[in-house]
């Protein structure tokens, strides 16, 4: 519909799988398991069926709430016994529909686990269950800076099994590394409760450095001086007259070494020419705005109308190159074509917004950027993953070898494949 897209299903090509459906004896075994918190509200539960996006929409008519790892696992065990499948649900953040179901898994919130279990001095790191918003709650009640090293987690595979693998040790090389197996499988191998995380003192001494340029390739130069995290693009008139915009933040010890450091640098990116624009923040509130400019891009975009979305890891002297390409390519059926992202990990966000969604406009994207992507050996998914919008795309980033062997690792860990279906791999024929 208008307010909430359009259903995940009508896009799938393929029906729902043959799961269960739940019944009243499964919400009364529910309700033994976490007392209070089954959800069955269709008010309640329309919040958890739609992504933040409004792209994607659910059918679940069920939402679990559990607070332990324990209660996951007496979970994930009936559902297994009874063939129903489950959407795990983090914070519902994600950008490519893996977060919400597609008809009617049950969903198997994380948002009750918030409590940091354990924080060990500066060598180690917080433990925290899954619902720490990535873990920005725990650094509430710690001085760390965000987003971490994850090291250990553990986690409850898809018959109800607790594999406890919780470790703080920096060196650990006993066995496979499984928890790398965990990473990218957005809910399709097991759910993750609890992370150890590794986290750095938090830096006595902020700067950032918001700068302007006439070339993106400039920024390029720009940031292998500093390795940071940037972002460019075009599409606000808010930000003054230069066409390329770059976020550097820098973090250390001492403010006033810091400040030299950085003015040395600002003064050279100047008086070369590179940088015709700027303003530099160290004031807590002035470096929040500035970040404000750069995070709230994706929210702006969502208002311009409808958006398609990618996510490329591309060689950094290429990464403006499908921007300019498009805008060509697309003309007038495009109101606009972005890019911005992650300059230092070359990773675009290349984003295209039309009055409404247009098979035309769609035609004219893909696959032609996918292919492109793969000629350039870059990866159609940099950051977001591949969820239910991109699962046929993997292709494009890994060889049949790779996707065959993930296909015979899902088969192992969830042989009954209840484990948020219809997402990261392609649909087998
Ligand atoms: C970002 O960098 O802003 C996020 O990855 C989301 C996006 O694609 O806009
Ligand atoms: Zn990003």
């Amino acid at each position: 519909g208008p307010s909430g897209g359009p259903f995940s299903r009508h896009g799938i090509g393929r029906g729902r799988l043959p799961f269960s459906v739940v019944s009243g004896e499964d919400l009364a075994a529910f309700e033994r398991i976490v007392p209070g918190r089954v959800i069955t509200d269709p008010e309640v539960l329309e919040a958890s069926n739609v992504d933040w996006l409004r792209m994607v929409r659910g059918s679940s008519v069920l939402l679990l709430r559990p607070r332990t790892t324990e209660e996951v696992s007496h979970i994930l065990r009936h559902c297994h016994e009874r063939n129903l499948a489950v959407n795990p649900q983090g914070g519902n953040t994600g950008m490519v529909g893996g977060s919400v179901p597609v008809f009617d898994e049950v969903i198997l919130s994380t948002a009750l686990m918030n409590q940091v279990i354990s924080f060990h001095d500066m060598s180690d790191g917080p433990v925290c269950p899954c619902g720490c918003g990535a873990p920005s709650e725990a650094q509430a009640s710690v001085q760390t800076l965000p987003a971490q090293r994850p090291q250990w987690p553990q986690w409850v595979l898809a018959d109800g099994m607790v594999l406890n693998c919780l470790s703080t040790l920096r060196k650990d090389n006993t066995g496979y590394d499984l928890k790398q197996l965990f990473i990218g499988s957005e809910g399709t191998l097991g759910v993750i409760t609890a992370v150890s995380i590794l986290c750095p003192p938090k830096p006595r001494a902020v700067s950032v450095a918001f700068l302007g340029s006439l070339c993106w390739k400039m920024l390029g130069e720009i940031v292998s001086f500093l390795v940071c995290s940037l972002l460019w693009g075009n599409q606000s008139r808010l930000w003054g007259q230069s066409p390329f915009y770059v976020l550097i933040e820098t973090s250390g010890s001492r403010a006033g070494h810091d400040a030299e450091k950085l003015n040395d640098f600002l003064e050279q990116v100047l008086s070369s020419g590179l940088v015709t624009d700027g303003t530099v923040a160290t004031d807590h509130l002035k470096v929040k705005a500035l970040w404000a400019l750069r995070e709230r891009i994706s929210e702006a975009l969502s208002r311009d109308g409808y958006v398609y979305k990618y996510d490329l890891s591309l060689p950094t002297e290429r990464l403006y190159d499908l921007v300019t390409d498009l805008r060509v390519r697309l003309g007038p059926r495009a109101k606009h074509v972005v890019g911005y992202g992650h300059l230092g990990d070359g990773n675009l966000h290349l984003n295209v917004t039309s009055e409404a969604f247009s098979p035309s406009v769609l035609g004219t994207l893909e696959p032609y950027v996918y292919e492109w992507t793969a000629e350039q050996r870059g990866s159609v998914s940099a950051e977001h993953g591949l969820g239910f919008k991109k699962r046929g795309v993997l292709g494009y980033s890994k060889p049949p070898e790779a996707l065959r062997l993930m296909q015979q690792l899902k088969a192992l860990l969830d042989p009954k494949g209840i484990l948020n279906p219809y997402k990261t791999l392609p649909a087998q024929a």
